[in-house]
């Protein structure tokens, strides 16, 4: 199958068309950072059939911060990202990108577009095709870079993809199918994906279930050196991660904030050990 084939095929909804008889469409450089603050949730609020999954939750993320939140199971982690990606409308509160996107009036593909990218799970790469042909396809797939690739930017793109080979480590298998790659490279080659996008914000939701140890701090190390260049939010249940990691953590419970500070903190805090860490 050719790229071309390829790309035809893609789901859309992942590229950045506007939404049909939209009045304008979101540029990536309109994001307002000026106070800082990258994403901004304000008494959110999500219902499903009368049980509060999100719960009045408020956040604030900071420009360049690599925040961790953690949680029991069904604490509404997944569900946050569903508000802040537009897979789910908020049933009351407001949801910010920056100081002027509100995120609960886009959709799906304007808020990709805009600058959040998401990694779920379960690595989707192209199997059938190499490591760099799937650098290569995420970044056909953002039109702003395909118009210009059909001019003179090819040894640009061919060195992003260079660049960005080496930062995920798969530098010295980039001509290897992907489906021949362990779990963690899969992971980390759908991170790059999503790095060709360049996103301002990352929503990485349990990156480093089922790696190994050792896959699990070289994504910590990756994930420390794209701070302050991006913004990241990792949810994650692996203490030994989110302590590598470093950064702020958030621990939801119920749909709301129950704790939030460096991980020392969170985890002395007494209510946090009867949710969460005790169990
Ligand atoms: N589409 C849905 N319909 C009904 N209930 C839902 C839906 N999505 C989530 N929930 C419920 O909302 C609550 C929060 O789920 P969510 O997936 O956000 O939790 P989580 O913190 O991501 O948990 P985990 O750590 O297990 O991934 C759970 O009780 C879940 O069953
Ligand atoms: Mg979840």
């Amino acid at each position: 199958m050719s790229t071309t084939e390829l790309i035809r095929e893609m789901p859309q909804g992942s590229g950045t068309e506007p939404a049909p008889g939209m009045a304008r469409v979101v540029q990536p450089g309109e994001v307002d950072l000026t106070h800082g603050v990258i994403l901004y949730l304000d008494d959110i609020t999500v219902s499903f059939d009368g049980f509060k999954a999100l719960n009045r939750l408020s956040l604030a993320i900071g420009v360049g911060e690599l925040r961790c939140i953690i949680g029991p199971n069904g604490a509404g982690k997944t569900t946050m990202m569903d508000v802040i990606t537009g897979k789910t409308r908020p049933d009351s509160g407001k949801a910010f990108f920056g100081q002027t996107l509100d995120l609960t009036r886009l959709r799906e593909p304007e808020i990709a577009h805009a600058g959040i990218g998401r990694k779920f799970q379960k690595p989707t790469v192209f199997e059938q095709h190499t490591v760099f042909e799937n650098l290569e396809l995420a970044m056909k797939t953002d039109k702003r870079v395909r118009k210009s690739l059909f001019f003179r930017l090819d040894d640009a793109a061919r060195d992003k993809i260079t660049d960005t080979l080496k930062l995920i480590r798969l530098d010295t298998v980039a001509d290897r199918p992907a489906g021949l790659l362990s779990h963690g490279q899969k992971q980390w080659l759908e991170i790059g994906m999503l790095l060709m996008q360049e996103p301002k914000l990352l929503l990485l939701d349990e990156p480093v279930a089922g790696m190994t140890d050792d896959e699990t701090m070289r994504t910590a190390e990756l994930f420390v050196s794209l701070a302050g260049k991006h913004s990241l939010m990792v949810v994650e249940h692996d203490m030994a991660f989110v302590e590598k990691l470093g950064g702020k953590v958030t621990v939801l419970h119920e749909g709301s904030v129950l704790a939030e500070g460096d991980l020392a903190t969170v985890q002395a805090d007494q209510r946090v050990i009867e949710v969460y860490l005790g169990r």
